[in-house]
């Protein structure tokens, strides 16, 4: 595959893997590939720790689908991100950034434009709609044949000071390489960011990966072979838009938005 290629068909797999096993080879090449990445002065402050034991993956995916169900149904995930989620392609078109709510189960339909309100969120929890999804999530995390700890070393990613961003940056950039592999492997990736939400989840995954004090757990992932068929979970957003040129990029100064290009 061109590399053009996979980054123009790179993108987040929202639904179920094969429980076939991640081949040796393939986690080995990934692990290359990210640590290949940039990073200031070349400090490679990324760590990785592949997951495939079984009570470990079923663990992470119960504390993943309670802390959807939890951030869902006390409205803390909807009031933090309300301003990503949208429920028509007028509104992406305008907007063309954000999560499409373009799966939706048709008693849910009617609801979208009050999913904002106190009483859309006493609807949906009368619906049990936080438990459904939660309970999908963890059937989702625990379908899949390796999860993925990204960590950084503390000696370089300290908050506050410059090194932080550097920190990140290279961490991200890792990523991107391991994510732009997965398309030419055939592969799938998610993030696990749930339990990021709920106080005291993320420390629990701390606990069960034996994370040193010199090191920080910023993100877990899913990985796993794609189904030839890629059944779309009940509730299901689509987020390949992207803004036009003329909405990022500028040219000279600010002050000149790129024209010209916008297709
Ligand atoms: C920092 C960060 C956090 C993300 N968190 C989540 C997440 O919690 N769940 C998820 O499904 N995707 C998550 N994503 C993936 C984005 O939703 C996705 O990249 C974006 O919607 C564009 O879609 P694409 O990756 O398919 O191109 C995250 C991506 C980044 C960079």
């Amino acid at each position: 595959m061109e590399l053009l290629e996979a980054i123009r068909r790179r993108k987040t797999t929202n639904g179920h893997f094969l429980p076939d096993p991640v081949s040796v080879e393939h986690q080995q090449l990934l692990m290359e590939l990210a640590g290949r990445a940039p990073s200031q002065l070349n400090s490679q402050p990324w760590r990785f720790v592949l997951i495939e034991e079984r009570p470990t993956i079923e663990e992470i995916a119960r504390l993943s689908g309670a802390s959807m169900t939890q951030a869902m149904s006390d409205g803390t995930f909807f009031e933090r991100y309300r301003r990503y989620f949208r429920f028509s392609e007028e509104e992406m078109q305008t907007r063309r950034d954000g999560m499409l709510f373009d799966h939706l189960p048709p008693l849910l339909r009617p609801f979208t434009s009050q999913v904002f309100t106190a009483r859309g969120q006493k609807m949906m929890n009368a619906l049990r709609v936080p438990r459904t999804l939660g309970e999908e999530n963890r059937k989702l995390v625990a379908g899949s044949p390796l999860l993925l700890g990204v960590l950084l070393d503390r000696a370089e990613y300290r908050p506050g000071e410059l090194s932080s961003f550097y920190s990140l940056f290279s961490m991200g950039a890792a990523m991107e390489n391991l994510w732009l592999a997965t398309t030419e492997l055939g592969l799938g990736i998610q993030f696990v960011s749930f339990p990021m939400e709920v106080p005291g989840n993320w420390q629990l995954i701390e606990k069960l990966l034996d994370v040193p004090d010199e090191l920080e757990l910023m993100a877990v992932y899913r990985l796993g072979y794609l189904p030839p068929e890629q059944r779309r979970p009940a509730i299901d957003w689509s987020s390949n838009h992207r803004k036009l040129p003329s909405q990022y990029v500028f040219r000279g100064t600010c002050a000149t938005p790129q024209t010209g290009w916008d297709s």
